[in-house]
């Protein structure tokens, strides 16, 4: 397969992901890192076989105890939704049109990436656990409910759509991780801080992935990664823990008050969402693209405007001010 590839007919995602499956074993030491090598929870956590555990969970209470309200709130939702790890990796498996092969690129892929991911939510849960501010049953219950609600994300089981949507949700995690990283660190926790900043620069590293399979497919396939793209954000980009719930509560009641309090902390707001597709336009060269087909310019032309239009719907829209009582809280 060449850059000549001719325009899309009926299969030929499965030519281009033929193309792709090499790069994505190719670059997988690029963009993961060697098990042996990786930070793993048990460097940032008490070690209860050392004399001074039970002092160190005393510290680490303290700085939790100084934690605002709102931040708790956060810091759990993030969790939740890296605790829902097991429907990210069987939605990964159901890309059509790559190898189905368990030592396929990308199958290969997917398991690593899911072994990355898999420390996020166990170091994260391990500190709420030991922090002594959070109903861990209440948290367990919203973790089983999201993990058998699964997640309605728009697309399907296409691998540009999904492509895009992890590029983008990788940034996206980049950005609420390392900005909780930033207000734990003003409320004194530091602890919390270095937690958060090292998951946040997985996801960075995540992201640039997801990125370069993108941009190697718009070599091959521009028009059909546009269209792809376009669908994508006129449907908005939904997170993957949309459909958060406490016990007792209706599918996607609780994500809606977990993202009013990030939003408030600016943990991450619309204009977020701004920035993270003007970046993925950047890095696509969206802007560039030439010698499309009349629906590939359609959408390219759609795609290089919606930054613009967003940013005007977002400075009208207000801050969410009303506080809600979380049940995963205590106090
Ligand atoms: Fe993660
Ligand atoms: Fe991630």
């Amino acid at each position: 397969m060449q850059e000549t590839m001719q325009p899309i007919n009926e299969g030929s995602r499965k030519e281009v992901m033929r193309y792709l499956e090499p790069f994505m074993l190719n670059e997988m030491s690029e963009y993961l890192k060697p098990v042996e090598e990786m930070w793993q929870p048990a460097d940032f956590l008490p070690d209860a076989s050392r004399s001074t555990f039970f002092e160190e969970i005393k510290d680490l209470q303290e700085s939790a105890n100084e934690l605002p309200y709102d931040l708790v709130a956060v810091l759990i939702g993030d969790t939740l939704t890296e605790e829902a790890l097991p429907t990210y990796e069987s939605w990964l498996t159901m890309v059509d049109d790559v190898e189905k092969n368990e030592q396929g690129g990308w199958m290969k892929w997917t398991r690593a990436w899911t072994a990355e991911e898999n420390r996020h939510g166990d170091l994260l849960n391990k500190y709420l656990f030991l922090s002594g501010r959070v109903n861990m049953r209440e948290f367990e219950i919203s973790a089983q409910y999201l993990i058998k609600d699964g997640f309605d994300i728009g697309t399907g089981s296409d691998p540009y759509r999904n492509f895009i949507y992890t590029s983008f949700q990788e940034l996206a995690t980049n950005v609420s991780h390392r900005r909780v990283a930033g207000l734990s660190k003003q409320s004194g926790d530091k602890l919390l801080a270095k937690m958060c900043g090292v998951i946040a620069s997985d996801e960075a590293r995540h992201a640039k992935a997801y990125i370069s399979f993108i941009k190697h497919a718009i070599k091959v396939d521009p028009n059909e990664v546009l269209l792809a793209f376009e669908d994508m954000m006129r449907k908005k980009i939904v997170m993957p823990a949309h459909l958060l719930r406490e016990s007792g509560e209706p599918q996607g009641e609780v994500f809606a008050h977990f993202s009013d309090a990030a939003q408030r902390l600016g943990v991450y707001t619309a204009l977020d969402y701004v920035d993270i597709l003007k970046e993925l336009l950047k890095d696509w060269k969206v802007e560039k693209l030439s010698d499309l087909n009349e629906a590939g310019e359609k959408a390219r032309d759609y795609l290089v405007k919606l930054p613009d239009r967003l940013i005007r719907i977002a400075d009208r829209m207000k801050n969410p001010l009303k506080e809600y009582k979380f049940k995963w809280i205590y106090g």
